[in-house]
């Protein structure tokens, strides 16, 4: 029996010993023993702790947002058995805890019952070996269910309690070339899931960072999600929603947004496990350059150090970092380096000798826990200890970190499940270490990862001085893990069914509030045909982070190593995405606000309409369906919105298609399909160039895609580019783009910002209608009108909020 099956049977075992305990629980309650706490918060959101009275579990920290939303003030009116909680505040917004056994509390919103939590196989229990509990929550009237990020599954949770698949697993694992469709453990964990139907959605996230099993029912009254979870505190929210976009934000009001990344995060990273010398890597960007491929970062894994030993260069094959930092400057390139969790066991390494003595994870016994990983005898930093915290953190500093400069400007934290080379704790550390204050690891090992990087988040911004926003790629992730860093999908194979599954990886990552997420393109392990890896490029081009990686032992993939046709294909692809990358900077700007999803299922945007696979919106205006399936000459396009119209953009025949409506598409390999919505106007910057950092100042190209009524609109957003001052010191500026009709002219509207130090030039507005008509205006390169056209392209906010562009 392998260790995953072994914990599934405790996990039936439980859930038979619920379904007995039944009584016992009711009898606990009669006695008081077990205390039931129940507090509204502000904004539709409910928190409920049960505690036993007569012994402690481990609560969470870290977590939660700092400024969580207020607690309200509770009315409570009694009737019979049932106790109804409303608050002054929000009189939509009811609990009712019915007392009777199996006692229940119901989370009513308008009226409608939208979540459920009942007692009938809710059950604490302490043992010797562990401290599990297990309950149910059930989701009135909900079509499907979603959440439990991350699992390599389509969107929609499938059913799981008829005993067809194994219940969804969240425990952090390193799981290279996991299988698709499945419910096992992957790298992250989210512990949120959301009811969905057409006229409302609501959700629930449980605060807890042990190892959980979820099985998912949707054969009962109502879709249901049983929860046991191995140890700690059973402490959960609720939220009322009740739209989609309303559940994500009520989500990330708990658990946080990300900050603006710095643009050049934006562009194409090129990855390697392991670019193998500096010569290697003046190489790779010559060539890059020469193939006229545009490229911000270039990353080394774990090679460029000295035998594993994280904070140092190999000394032979990487002798003059500076030097390659300083070349790669000079082109506007970024570099990304690889730091791991574990820390080789070496008194003469003095990360590893600085900390030794109290900064490490334990074992039981007092010693410091030590396995091997990467350097050989390894040993992990605790953390969760603010002292290792900052121990770690400061290594990060240009004096500590030698041969690094500020083009150094990226940190990768792999391997921080954590990993560990010993298959007897299912790869990974034994829960009886222990951690600062004796917390076992069972308790947080789902946020080991999200603690380094909030420790490498600080060490960035101490050795800027908090003049730069961070870059951190992180592979182990749980809630909360987007106030620090991106994440990527693991370490994937190079198959079709991989490439498939990445949009529903990384939209469910979205829907969760982690919203910077990408997949190796071409997948890590294994060679993918060339037609596998053009329609990756094709795809990535519209999810976040888009990072080219592969295994040591495949071949080598740098773009420039293809077949003209192959590398045309892959060209075009960069290309689009530089092109949009206006667009990415402002919904990315746009989360910032409010913690909005950046790529989208339909029925974000559009609840009564369930995800397409291999469908993804981009903000609200802008659909791509890539073709992810192989040998197709044909793939079908789903066009959401029953109001909706969409242009067809890709092969510039600006064709219109009706929302709700499907179409067979005719597609070969350079066919990779998008929209833009009627309705928008979509800011793009067209001028081809190497590096974001070129297109900094490049004026803008609108494209105004007219709806029904001849109205269109957008939003765009521009700031330095990298510091926080967007934050602190309201040094940005947003504006509103709207075509009005009757002057015919594109009215510019300052909607946020405090700054006139930015002024996009627009050099060239592009409209279309319904009609298929298409109308061009254009300046020359500097904004300046040219002959015939009434146009001031420049505008500022100097003198006024808005101005009007006539055409
Ligand atoms: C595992 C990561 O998932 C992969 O991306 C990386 O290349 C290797 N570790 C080596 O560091």
């Amino acid at each position: 029996m392998n260790n995953s099956s072994k914990y599934l049977l405790n996990f039936r075992d439980m859930r038979q010993q619920s379904l007995d305990d039944t009584a016992r629980y009711s009898a606990d309650i009669d006695n008081n023993s077990i205390n039931d706490n129940v507090s509204v918060l502000e904004g539709g959101k409910a928190r409920v702790k049960v505690l036993e009275k007569e012994h402690s579990r481990y609560e969470l920290v870290d977590v939660l947002v700092d400024d969580l939303p207020p607690t309200l003030n509770i009315k409570a009116n009694a009737d019979g058995n049932v106790l109804s909680l409303t608050t002054e505040n929000d009189d939509k917004f009811t609990v009712r805890v019915n007392g009777d056994a199996p006692f229940s509390v119901e989370f009513v919103y308008n009226n409608n019952v939208e979540v459920i939590l009942k007692s009938d196989r809710l059950v604490l229990r302490k043992t010797d070996s562990d401290e599990a509990f297990s309950f149910d929550v059930e989701f009135a009237g909900a079509e499907r269910l979603y959440g439990l990020h991350h699992h390599a599954h389509p969107l929609t949770l499938g059913e799981t309690a008829d005993g067809s698949k194994d219940p969804f697993r969240l425990r952090n694992s390193d799981t290279a070339g996991y299988g698709v469709d499945t419910t096992i453990a992957l790298y992250g964990a989210v512990p949120v899931i959301y009811g969905h139907s057409p006229n409302w959605t609501s959700g629930m996230f449980l605060h807890n960072a042990a190892q959980q099993w979820v099985d998912i029912d949707y054969n009962g009254d109502n879709p249901s999600a049983y929860f046991m979870a191995e140890s700690g505190t059973l402490d959960l929210f609720v939220m009322v929603g009740p739209t989609p976009k309303e559940i994500v934000r009520q989500f990330t009001n708990l658990t946080g947004i990300a900050h603006l990344p710095q643009l050049w995060t934006l562009g194409y990273h090129q990855c390697r496990y392991s670019y193998q010398s500096q010569e290697d890597v003046k190489d790779v960007v010559a060539n890059m350059d020469n193939h006229d491929f545009p490229m911000d970062a270039i990353w080394l894994d774990i090679d460029y150090t000295n035998e594993k030993r994280y904070f140092t260069w190999n000394p032979e094959t990487f002798s003059d970092p500076i030097e390659m930092q300083q070349n790669l400057s000079a082109s506007n390139r970024k570099l990304v380096t690889i730091i791991d969790p574990h820390y080789k066991v070496d008194d003469d390494y003095p990360v590893y000798a600085g900390g030794k003595e109290n900064l490490f994870v334990k074992l039981p016994s007092g010693e410091n826990y030590e396995d091997d990983c990467w350097p050989g005898r390894s040993t992990w930093f605790d953390f969760l200890n603010p002292d290792a915290r900052d121990y770690y953190a400061s290594w990060f500093s240009y004096d500590k970190f030698e041969g690094t400069t500020e083009t150094l400007a990226g940190i990768w934290n792999d391997m921080n499940e954590p990993a560990v080379f010993n298959g007897d704790y299912e790869s990974s550390m034994p829960s009886e270490c222990v951690h600062i204050g004796g917390v076992p690891h069972r308790d947080i090992h789902n946020i080991y990862g999200f603690l380094q990087t909030k420790a490498t988040h600080q060490g960035l911004m101490q050795r800027d001085n908090g003049t730069k926003r961070p870059f951190i790629l992180t592979r182990s992730h749980f809630a909360g893990s987007q106030r620090y860093a991106a994440m990527w999908t693991g370490d994937n194979n190079a198959q079709w069914s991989h490439l498939g599954i990445t949009y529903p990886e990384c939209i469910n990552s979205n829907l969760v509030g982690l919203v910077f997420c990408g997949a190796d393109m071409g997948g890590f392990l294994g060679n993918p045909p060339d037609a596998l890896l053009q329609r990756w490029f094709q795809a990535g081009v519209w999810l976040p982070f888009f990072r080219s990686h592969s295994n040591s032992n495949t071949n080598r993939r740098e773009p420039f190593l293809f077949a003209e046709e192959v590398q045309d294909v892959l060209r075009k692809a960069m290309k689009l995405r530089y092109k949009h990358i206006p667009v990415w900077y402002t919904l990315f700007y746009e989360h910032t606000l409010h913690g909005d999803p950046i790529i989208r299922p339909f029925f974000y945007e559009y609840p009564e309409v369930p995800e397409e696979p291999a469908h993804v919106l981009l903000g609200s205006n802008i659909l791509a369906r890539p073709v992810v399936e192989e040998n197709v000459d044909s793939i079908t396009v789903s066009f959401p919105g029953s109001n909706t119209n969409w242009y067809r953009v890709d092969d510039e025949s600006w064709s219109v298609h009706k929302g709700n409506t499907k179409e067979e598409l005719e597609v070969d390999i350079n066919t990779s399909p998008y929209y833009y919505k009627a309705g928008s106007v979509i800011p793009l910057k067209v001028t081809e160039r190497k590096s974001t950092k070129d297109m900094q100042d490049d004026p803008l190209t609108l494209y105004v895609n007219l709806d029904e009524d001849g109205n269109a609109e957008g939003t765009y957003y521009q700031d330095d580019y990298e510091s926080f001052e967007y934050a602190t010191d309201d040094k940005f500026l947003c504006v509103n783009l709207k075509y009005v009709p009757d002057t015919h002219g594109i009215q510019v509207e300052v909607i946020d910002g405090d700054s006139d130090e930015f002024s996009p030039v627009i050099k060239e507005i592009i409209i279309h209608d319904l009609e298929g008509s298409e109308v061009r205006y254009s300046t020359n390169a500097e904004g300046v009108p040219l002959s015939g056209i009434d146009v001031s392209s420049h505008f500022s906010k100097t003198g006024s909020n808005k101005m009007l562009i006539l055409l």
